[in-house]
């Protein structure tokens, strides 16, 4: 898997190296964000782009321009194999207008990667966009997405919100239930990457995906597996509300992805 560019900035306090994410579309204009891989910010792993949330920017990437028409066969069985009849949940379009909520978005790489590719569909179709990127994380993190989001998609910095309103950023602690009871819907998709690090936190985050996805919605979840035995506990208990399936190596981008790093698509059963 490469790894992208870092450089970096003199004007910065911690964080203060700057990444850049690039989109296959060289049309597109790259990503800044800022990050802190070294820890010294005292923000914690958020403040670091882990390799999960690159993999899941780039299969958004692929998602989004691979599946550019309207599919109107669904269907109920994620893996049924009638490829005349039912197309799998990770190769449906994204519904437009599209409205995503990340979790545990960190520096907000996904998200952000996200927002791009839906503001150039919004151009593409010659339409001003509807859509909507809700970026959440804990307080701690917020100032470190407001930048993030101002580097990239203008606005103030100072609330987070894009000049467009295209992208936002929103207190969300899985451990209070008000933060996601404080998220605008209708959600049609929620992202997260790399939230399944710390078993402690695995109750609290299977509640707010609970909370959060209604009957449509969409959740595309990618980790980076470390400790097996709590990883398949956490999936076996969010199998009870939720029905997963897995997304196949062919699904995601060829150069992005990584054995030891897992993809599921999700909906409420
Ligand atoms: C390993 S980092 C992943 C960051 C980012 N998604 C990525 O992949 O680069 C885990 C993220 O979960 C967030 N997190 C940890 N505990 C949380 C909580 N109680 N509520 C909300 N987010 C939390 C952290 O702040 C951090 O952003």
């Amino acid at each position: 898997m490469k790894d992208t560019q870092t450089t970096a900035t003199a004007q910065q306090r911690p964080p203060c190296t700057e990444r850049i994410f690039s989109f296959d579309d060289a049309s597109l204009s790259p990503l800044t964000v800022l990050e802190d891989p070294t820890g010294e910010s005292g923000l914690g792993t958020g403040a670091t782009v882990w390799d999960a949330a690159l993999v899941l920017a780039k299969y958004l990437e692929r998602r989004m321009t691979t599946t550019t028409t309207t599919t109107t066969t669904t269907t109920t069985e994620p893996d049924s194999g009638s490829a005349t009849a039912t197309v799998r949940w990770s190769r449906r379009p994204l519904p437009r207008p599209l409205h995503c909520v990340e979790l545990g978005a960190g520096t907000g790489v996904v998200g952000l990667a996200l927002a791009r590719l839906l503001r150039a569909r919004s151009s593409a179709m010659g339409t001003q966009t509807q859509d909507s990127v809700v970026l959440t994380d804990k307080p701690s993190l917020l100032e470190l997405l407001r930048t993030n989001v101002a580097r990239n998609f203008g606005g103030n910095g100072d609330d987070g919100m894009a000049t467009d309103g295209l992208v936002q950023v929103q207190a969300l602690d899985w451990t209070q239930d008000a933060d996601a009871q404080a998220i605008p819907r209708p959600i049609d998709l929620i992202i997260l990457s790399d939230c399944v690090y710390h078993q402690p936190l695995h109750d609290a985050l299977a509640h707010t995906l609970d909370q959060l996805a209604g009957p449509e919605t969409e959740i595309l979840l990618v980790h980076e597996s470390r400790k097996f035995d709590e990883e398949a506990q956490f999936f076996a208990k969010l199998g009870v509300r939720f029905t997963f399936h897995d997304l196949k190596p062919e699904d995601m981008h060829p150069e992005w992805q990584s054995e030891d790093i897992h993809a599921f698509s999700a909906r409420r059963r």
